[in-house]
């Protein structure tokens, strides 16, 4: 059973003592979790059991957003392109969402955790959005951290649809093609009631983005670490804030 860990801020713990102050929080933090597979396969294990693992570290990482003050947590859990991937694992990531939200939705109701998902509903198995909906439901009200599965996403595919929508509109003579701009644009995506990211995650040493959130990261700091998802703790990602504490944003003006 997962321990039941979670402090509100405020309350002292050894691990708040190593963060910065409160200050400059990034708003929006969003994670590729990367190295499932790795991690398992470095302890003779199925790949099956990384993404086990990796749920885990999934809880540990929403407590840890949570305690350091960031309002919206973005997880990029399972891509469009995922699907190439065996029968087996694909059947078992598509169950984590609902083990998931078994031993934690109360837990996160409690810690007033607004749920959320972003990406296509088509192809995902009943139990799998039946999961997801119901903590969507149950946490629609809650005002603490949003946490954002990414769940069947693609960037590519979540510009083309909003061109695609953009362009029949203008088509049906219902949108002036020069009223198209960015902000018009950004509300046809999937994260249109979301912030652009200030912080990107991608564990596990690989150094690319994999089709995330492309134009939403236009201006995000990004942070790579070798250490694989399922061994990502909460000190690490304090240590990403601590990093993105550091950086000076510009987004191409001077500082
Ligand atoms: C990438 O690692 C990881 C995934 C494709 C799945 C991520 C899913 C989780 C961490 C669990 C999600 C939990 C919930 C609650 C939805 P990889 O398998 O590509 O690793 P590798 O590159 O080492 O093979």
């Amino acid at each position: 059973m997962i321990d039941r860990l979670w402090s509100k801020r405020g309350k002292a713990s050894p691990q708040e003592a190593e963060l910065p102050s409160g200050e400059n929080v990034p708003q929006h933090v969003a994670i590729i979790m990367d190295g499932n597979g790795r991690w398992a396969q470095n302890r003779g294990l199925p790949r099956i059991a990384g993404h086990h693992t990796g749920m885990k570290a999934v809880k540990k990482v929403t407590m840890a957003a949570d305690r350091a003050g960031v309002k919206y947590l973005t997880l990029y859990a399972f891509s469009t392109e995922n699907w190439k991937r065996p029968k087996t694992e694909v059947d078992f990531l598509m169950r984590l969402p609902q083990e998931f939200l078994a031993l934690e939705l109360e837990e996160l109701i409690e810690n007033n955790v607004q749920v959320r998902m972003m990406g296509y509903r088509e192809h995902l198995p009943s139990y799998t959005i039946e999961a997801l909906e119901e903590a969507i439901e149950k946490t629609r009200q809650n005002t603490g951290l949003v946490l954002n599965f990414a769940l069947n996403y693609g960037s590519r595919a979540e510009m083309a649809d909003a061109v695609r929508a953009i362009a029949r509109e203008a088509a049906e003579g219902k949108l002036d093609p020069e009223r198209i701009d960015e902000s018009l644009f950004e509300s046809r995506l999937l994260s249109s009631d979301l912030p652009d990211p200030d912080l990107l995650i991608r564990t596990s040493g690989e150094l690319r983005l994999s089709n995330f959130m492309l134009w939403q990261l236009a201006y995000s700091e990004l942070y790579f670490t070798d250490v694989y998802w399922p061994s990502f703790t909460e000190e690490q990602f304090q240590e990403a804030i601590i990093e993105y504490q550091r950086r000076g944003r510009r987004f191409g003006g001077l500082s």
